[in-house]
């Protein structure tokens, strides 16, 4: 059976320049290339989880200005329902403005704007718009008091909850024992923990921690070093990556997120469910940008076919 997801969470247009290096306190730089690409951690992961084959719902808001229609104009082209994303008067639609250095590396500044301005009644609003889902996506770009209003009303509702804590914070109440599926990756989960993570050691006690606080399921992505997974029953499992050459790592943890729920959604086993999110999220690191770089499910498959071989 198919289950049905909804994704609550962010919506920004990020406005990406390239530059050699990023600019020291003072200096002036010209950028090498400037984009406007669609973004934000909850978008991303709505449009990874739909063009890898799933039913997906999003809820979340954005302005009344030019972004906000190109936003939600590339949900549904991506074949996300946007029913639920409100547009709010008198606020901008949030932007992310991002450095991308000769390196590759991102310097990031999040203008939250209209998901800044989320609140509980406006879920409630949004819910009363959706049929109710099997699954429900969550992150941490909207306000807190929200994130934890979702958070109970949906575990009361018994809903399997996958949360993807990024940007990493500690929560100043434990609500990992509603999380059925933590995603996150390495300097994260050094975040919520408080312990270092850089060996695999480290990771799986890290991941001890994080179960012992109630999660279910935990996969930390390690990057091009692969992925750790733990279950509360005792199940740990190690998968390297797959070798791609990484371009631009814009939106491949949210990637991996979506393409994740639209497996399980779907019924596919736990190894072949890591398989096809790291294979979704390693196409996503070789193109530039976060929702132009997101691939179709027939590209998951050919790239999985041909690894294979
Ligand atoms: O995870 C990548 C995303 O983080 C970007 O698209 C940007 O909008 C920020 O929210
Ligand atoms: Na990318």
């Amino acid at each position: 059976m198919m289950r049905s997801m909804t994704v609550i969470g962010s919506l920004n247009m990020d406005i990406v320049n390239r530059v050699e290096k990023a600019p020291l306190p003072g200096q002036t730089i010209k950028a090498i290339e400037t984009s406007y690409i669609p973004g934000g951690k909850g978008a991303n992961q709505a449009v990874a989880a739909a063009r890898a084959g799933a039913k997906v719902e999003m809820i979340g808001a954005v302005g009344v200005d030019a972004y906000g229609e190109i936003l939600l104009e590339n949900l549904r082209s991506s074949g996300v329902g946007t029913g639920g994303v409100l547009v709010k008067q008198d606020i901008s639609t949030g932007l992310a403005f991002i450095t991308v250095d000769g390196l590759g590396e991102n310097r990031i500044i999040i203008s939250p704007g209209a998901n800044g301005a989320l609140d509980p009644k406006d879920i409630d609003e949004a819910g009363k718009l959706l049929d109710e889902p099997d699954l429900i996506i969550l992150q941490n770009e909207i306000p807190y008091p929200t994130l934890a209003y979702v958070f109970e009303y949906f575990a009361a509702k018994g809903k399997y909850i996958i949360y993807n804590p990024a940007p990493a914070f500690v929560p100043p109440e434990n609500i990992y024992h509603m999380v059925n599926l933590l995603i996150l990756n390495e300097t994260e989960a050094a975040v919520l923990t408080g312990v270092k993570t850089e060996s695999i050691e480290e990771v799986h006690s890290a991941g001890k921690i994080l179960v012992a606080q109630g999660c279910r399921e935990i996969i930390v992505t390690l990057g091009a070093k692969g992925l750790f997974y733990m279950s509360s029953e005792g199940t740990t499992m190690y998968q390297p990556a797959f070798k791609v050459k990484a371009l631009d790592t814009t939106a491949a943890g949210d990637t991996f997120v979506g393409a994740y729920a639209a497996a399980i959604a779907e019924g596919k086993p736990l190894q072949a469910a890591l398989h096809f999110a790291s294979a979704a999220s390693a196409l996503t690191v070789t193109r530039k940008g976060a929702q132009t770089s997101i691939p179709q499910r027939a590209e998951i498959n050919a790239f999985l076919a041909q690894d294979e071989r």
